[in-house]
């Protein structure tokens, strides 16, 4: 492992640790299928570009959101449109109890302070509201090592306990916020505050509980499981639960046996000999994977919670698939049946689809939604439509839906799923039936197949060879419903750089040097149907990225097409899950890993540890803000 190991970000890890193989024939199915690379290839996908035609952006009128657009900036602060203020709600350290210890700039705290205290890199969130009271839970994708271990040398975990610390920051976070002296704060010692870390004890559910593949020495019934890791994007149900969606589960695994035989499934999800860092299992056993196979096998899904309910248990919902889950957008369709959309964050991996056994029944018990269903896979044509491919036993050739559910990227390889760049957020529409979904980027797109040997053709949603900005798709479900097995797909943007590019790489017509941005990740609708994006991507300001600035959020119009950038982030941040205070004055915005690469040092500014941060931004006059 290389010594800047801790600066390395997830994607970054990934490619180093584990590389495509180079491409089999795949060449030959490019060619063969007579794709082509750059601006033809956008030229084709033009054709779908804007199910309603897309209009020039006119700065400042946005329907139902008005503001003055922010100009893109390098600076190690938030920047909101005149008329709008921000302020800080709770950084990672910040103790939830009052027995908590205030963050350490110097130690960075300690497992037990961690245990206590908001963790790292804040992800998908969402707000719930009981009794007049707000409570937030809100995901720790995972920790910065060059940061929470600062204080080593090495920049990274070096005994037990930091460990304990490292385990302690992921999760989620579950805590009440309220408003004091004009500003929202957590509520310490809340009966809400929760913390959930990588040790919590879990329910498996669904098709693969009891499943041989899950059976390990500390759950030799395959039924239930400890703690979840790396929760990227979220999900909010109808009936008041929030799904924390495990994404890079595989980062965490190590072998201390390095002849140890690793199985092609473990290829698949990128299981290897080596952790990404983190050390866990030279503290815990199970993440060796020389001595519990099967580990692994009991993470990479989505995780229900109960966030009004401190004592419930956590369930994993294996009926929902296991891949580098991104989010979960849950949707009621016509006939009652959830639905939720899934994309799996790879290189060339799948979009998905969840449909329930049971109908959703407003009032009544739905607590079992989630635990059975049918899943699904997109394929994409050329022509703008595409259809849902059942995973089933038939049609997967694999043994049964619990296998199904457990290598669930095989399934999706079988039946010929379209190979994406890297499916991030999907956000639906709450007035019509449409769906979108951010395609951030894929330096591999027709140039190497994705982990299962898939080829990456260039074509369809993912027009660009070398995909370096990114894309949002969006699709209308059949007849408008959202079980229906057919859907009409177009690209609603394809992200670019028009000041430093004239071909495919200058993005869509509603991209502008005024709006511009690359790789698009978290996506959120509003309650008026304004669409937010959020950024995750290269923030250098320089070359293919010149005048782009800082990762950022942009508030768009799905029937305009107008994008306006609302927000800027402070320097290396993410700027990742968005959610709402009940009378929607109050916007939460997740900021994350803020100055990791070093040169930052938000939110404290000097030279204080920089840390992920909830702020919360409100009209100056008191409005609504989606
Ligand atoms: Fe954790 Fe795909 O972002
Ligand atoms: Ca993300
Ligand atoms: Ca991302
Ligand atoms: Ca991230």
């Amino acid at each position: 492992m290389p010594d800047n190991v801790s600066e390395l970000s997830f994607d970054e890890f990934d490619e180093l640790n584990d590389p495509r193989a180079e491409p089999t024939g795949f060449e030959h199915v490019v060619s063969r299928r007579r794709f082509l690379g750059g601006a033809a290839a956008l030229g084709a996908a033009g054709a779908f570009f804007g199910l309603g035609a897309l209009r020039p952006a006119h700065a400042g009128d946005m329907g139902a959101l008005s503001f003055e657009p922010v100009a893109a900036n390098s600076l190690d602060t938030v920047t909101v449109p005149p008329g709008f203020s921000w302020q800080n709600v709770i950084a990672w350290g910040d103790p939830l109890w009052s027995d908590g210890a205030p963050f350490d700039h110097a130690t960075r705290g300690t497992g037990a302070s961690q245990e206590r205290a908001f963790g790292d890199n804040t992800d998908g969130m969402a707000t719930f509201f009981i009794d007049g009271r707000t409570v937030l839970a809100v995901n720790n994708e995972y920790v910065n090592r060059s940061v929470i271990y600062g204080n080593r040398a090495t920049g990274l975990p070096e005994n037990a306990d930091d460990v304990r610390k490292g385990k302690a920051g992921h999760g989620v976070s579950v805590f009440e916020v309220g408003m004091a002296d004009g500003a929202w704060r957590p509520v310490l010692d809340s009966p809400f505050n929760r913390r959930i870390t990588a040790d919590a004890p879990m329910e498996i559910t669904g098709p693969a509980r009891g499943h041989d593949m899950l059976k390990t020495a500390a759950d030799p019934a395959g039924e239930t499981s400890l703690g979840t890791w790396n929760n990227c994007g979220n999900g909010r149900t109808p009936w008041g639960t929030y799904l924390a969606c495990e994404e890079n589960f595989n980062g965490y695994f190590s072998s201390s046996d390095p002849d140890y035989g690793v199985s092609d499934a473990m290829k698949r999800y990128g299981v290897g000999l080596k952790d990404w860092g983190y050390a866990w299992a030279t503290a815990d056993e199970r993440f060796d994977i020389s001595k519990h196979p099967n580990e692994p096998n009991r993470a990479g899904y989505v995780v229900e919670i109960d966030p009004l309910d401190p004592d419930s248990v956590p369930k994993k919902r294996t009926a929902l698939g296991r891949f580098k889950h991104e989010n979960a957008e849950v949707v009621i369709a016509a006939n009652g049946h959830v639905v939720v959309y899934m994309g799996d964050d790879e290189r060339g991996e799948f979009l998905y689809r969840f449909i329930s056994e049971g109908r959703y029944a407003e009032g009544g018990d739905n607590s079992g939604l989630l635990e059975s269903g049918a899943l699904s896979v997109a394929r994409f044509a050329e022509d703008g439509s595409g259809e849902w491919m059942a995973l089933t036993p038939e049609a997967t050739g694999m043994a049964s839906i619990a296998d199904i559910a457990v290598f669930t990227r095989m399934a999706g390889s079988a039946v010929g799923a379209t190979t994406m760049d890297r499916p991030e957020w999907v956000a639906a529409h709450p007035g019509r039936a449409e769906v979108y979904c951010c395609l951030t980027n894929n330096k591999n797109r027709g140039k190497k197949p994705n982990k299962g040997g898939d080829p990456t053709p260039v074509g369809g949603p993912n027009p660009r060879k070398g995909n370096i900005y990114g894309q949002i798709v969006r699709w209308r479900p059949a007849g408008g419903d959202h079980t229906a097995a057919g859907f009409e797909w177009d690209l609603f943007v394809v992200a670019g750089n028009p000041a430093v590019h004239d071909d495919a790489n200058a993005g869509s017509a509603n991209v502008t040097p005024d709006n511009m941005f690359n790789s698009p990740d978290g996506l959120v609708f509003d309650s008026k149907g304004g669409l937010w994006i959020q950024t995750d991507g290269n923030f250098k300001n320089e070359g293919d990225f010149a005048g782009q600035g800082n990762n950022q959020m942009l508030y768009a119009d799905p029937d305009s097409g107008e994008i306006h950038r609302f927000l800027v982030g402070p320097k290396e941040c993410e700027v990742t899950g968005l959610c709402w205070s009940m009378d929607r004055k109050t916007m939460f915005v997740g900021l994350q890993h803020p100055g990791n690469k070093g040169g930052g040092h938000f939110p404290g500014g000097g030279d204080t540890t920089p840390r992920s941060t909830v702020i919360a931004v409100t009209r100056d006059d008191g409005g609504e803000i989606g």
